[in-house]
Order: C-alpha cells, then structure tokens, then sequence
C-alpha cells in the first residue's frame, strides 16, 4: 500500500485544435494538479500557464486549422508537470519568441511566454519549424512554512470556502484574468 502511494500519476488528453478545448484542458489539468498541496491561487496560476500553452498550439502551431493537441501530465508526489504539444508549425528562433511582448501576429500581445513564466517554476520549449512545438511547464506547491501569507489554505482545506481563501494575491494573476480560457485569447481573431 505504501508502495502504491509512491507511484506516480499521471494524465493524457488528446483534444482537437479548438478555441473551446482549451478551457477542457486548463480544467482537467487544474483537476489533476489538485491531487499536490496547491493553494488554490496556485491552481489558478496553472490554469493560467496551461490556457497560454494551449491557445499557441491551437492559433500559432496549428493556424486555426486542424490539429491534435496533446496535454500530458504527471506527478511524482512533489512536482507537477504538464507537456503541451502539437504537431504544427514550429518555432524558427524559440529565444526570441519566449521574449515578453515578442509576437509574430500584431494582433497579439506577446505575453503567453511570459505568464507561463511568472506562474510556473520551470518552462522548456522544444521546437523546430513544421516539426511542431512541445512545451514542458513545471511546478512545486509552495513550502507553506514559507508561504508569504501562511493563513493562505490549500485547495483541498475545507477553510478554502473562507474570505479571500481564493483571492489570487498576485497582480500578474489578475493582468492574466479572462486570458486563454476559451472565451479569451484563443478567440481573439479567431474565424468563428
Ligand atoms: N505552439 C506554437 N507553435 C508555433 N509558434 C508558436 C507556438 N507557441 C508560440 N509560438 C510563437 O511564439 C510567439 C510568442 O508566443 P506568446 O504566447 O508569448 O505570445 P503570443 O501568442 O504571440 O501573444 P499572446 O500569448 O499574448 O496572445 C508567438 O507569436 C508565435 O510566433
Ligand atoms: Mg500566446
């Protein structure tokens, strides 16, 4: 039984590139994580950087059009990390597209990399031209002896419901909010 506790998990979605599928995969992955002592502000934060990671496959790696996108996930009991992938067009010079406000579509704001950043311990990004993109996000609950506000509860704490339990603390989050979750940026510009 001790045995079983220590083996790892994990998840795997496969989702057709649409606007709507990134709100299936930010929620699932947010499920998924919340099996780790996230705080529920840390939840959001991988919302966030999941939203970011599927909304560029779905309008840069595959355009719009047709295309799998392919959400992994695991733990090992202490981190987290998720691997979205597509099999579209690829990144020429991935430095210069992980730039804050780097955007190859003026419409756009360049910031996905950067919120991916701000919210997750670790971002790789895998990537060559029409060979498609991989994106690999990693996470660890924040020690809570260290935690900048220790009332904060976790996720699965009943105390979660009180006030502000949350209330994400970050002005980051709250530039993020409403962006990727199928009603946001996945749809600016979308042909719909
Ligand atoms: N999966 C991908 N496939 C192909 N190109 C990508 C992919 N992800 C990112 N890129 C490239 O990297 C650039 C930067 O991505 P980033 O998410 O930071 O900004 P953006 O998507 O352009 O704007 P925003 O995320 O603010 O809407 C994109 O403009 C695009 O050229
Ligand atoms: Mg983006």
């Amino acid at each position: 039984m001790g045995d079983r506790a220590a083996e790892p998990r994990w998840l795997e979605l496969r989702l057709p590139s649409r606007p709507e599928n990134v709100g299936v995969a930010r929620v699932a992955v947010a499920a998924f994580a919340a099996q780790l002592p996230f705080t529920l502000s840390e939840l959001e934060e991988i919302k966030v950087a999941v939203s970011e990671a599927v909304t560029n496959a779905v309008v840069h790696g595959y355009g719009h059009g047709r295309g799998v996108v392919t959400i992994r996930a695991g733990h090992d009991g202490r981190r987290l990390w998720v691997e979205v992938a597509d099999s579209g067009r690829g990144i020429a010079d991935i430095e210069q597209a992980r730039q804050p406000a780097f955007s190859t579509d003026p419409e756009r704001m360049g910031m996905g990399f950067a919120f991916m950043e701000a919210f997750m311990d670790q971002v790789d990004v895998e990537s060559a031209p029409g060979a498609g993109t991989t994106v690999r996000l990693y996470k660890r609950p924040r020690p809570k002896e260290q935690a900048s506000s220790p009332d904060e509860p976790a996720a699965g704490d009943p105390a979660a419901g009180a006030p502000n339990g949350g209330a994400p603390p970050s002005s980051q989050l709250e530039a993020a909010a409403g962006r990727g979750d199928g009603s946001g940026s996945a749809d600016a510009g979308a042909a719909r």
